[in-house]
């Protein structure tokens, strides 16, 4: 209501001001992508690792690992054309969103990345000035792991292409013999399937551990898009 508006407008902001950083498409993008991830590292494991649960009935009459495999099928497609509107919108989006973030052009980025080490990984320095969107590191490591993105989809794919005839998983046929053939493509989308999990782990730390030194706000911006920003250096 406008009173409460009213309020929050005028209410001390201790120097702060709220800046709109992730977009919808782009809070979107990424809590499908982290759903998307999850179901398919569980529903993967599950596939490299079947349960072996003894039933009273017919095998015929138990249906568990076809569902647990559909899922995975069906979990793949969304995540490869979410993953397709991700790339679509670091063409279109807002200048954090864009893909010059992600690939590092300028000597100024490169110098970031070490300022970045020295601070969060080595801890021999305290931060003085905070990036609002990816950090020059951040960026290049969703890089590095949107590569990653693209092999398992491709490796999914060329999986699939010998269970459909659907169009596009026909499409990456042509990878399996390439590969060294199905089985050799099979162990490497399971040995990426470690990387998404140690991906996780590392994300969700790094999330918590700006939040709390740095104070503005990085768990919710992805829930509601905004970041504070302060032109005092960081104490
Ligand atoms: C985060 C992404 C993904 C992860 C972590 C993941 C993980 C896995 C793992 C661990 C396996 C079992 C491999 C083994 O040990 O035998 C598997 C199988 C498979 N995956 Fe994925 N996957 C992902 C994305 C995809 C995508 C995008 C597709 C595309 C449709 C796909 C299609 C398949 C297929 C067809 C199989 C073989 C299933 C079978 O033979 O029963 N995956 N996946």
């Amino acid at each position: 209501m406008a009173t409460k508006a009213f309020v929050a407008a005028s209410a001390p902001n201790a120097g702060f001001r709220r800046v709109y950083v992730w977009e919808f498409p782009v809070r979107l993008y990424h809590w499908v992508n982290a759903l998307c991830v999850t179901v398919l590292c569980v529903t993967g494991y599950l596939i490299g690792h079947p349960l072996a649960i003894s039933y009273s009935s017919e095998a015929y009459q138990q249906y568990w690992f076809g569902t647990v495999r559909f899922l995975h099928f069906v979990t793949g497609f969304v995540f490869f054309f979410n993953f397709l509107v991700r790339i679509y919108w670091g063409f279109v989006g807002n200048e954090y969103a864009k893909w010059t973030n992600f690939i590092p052009r300028q000597r100024s980025q490169w110098r970031e990345m070490i300022e970045v080490l020295k601070v969060d990984i080595l801890q021999v320095r305290v931060h003085r000035f905070i990036t609002l969107g990816h950090n020059a590191l951040a960026g290049l490591i969703y890089f590095l792991s949107f590569l990653a993105f693209l092999f398992q989809s491709l490796t999914g794919f060329a999986l699939y292409s010998s269970m459909s005839h659907a169009w596009l998983p026909r499409m990456f046929a042509w990878i399996t013999p390439i590969m060294g053939g199905d089985f050799a493509v099979r162990q490497w989308h399971h040995v990426f399937m470690w990387f998404f999990i140690l991906f996780v782990l590392v994300h969700v730390y790094l999330v918590f551990y700006h939040d709390y030194i740095e104070g503005r706000g990085t768990t919710s911006s992805m829930v509601g898009g905004w970041k504070f920003d302060s032109d005092k250096p960081n104490e």
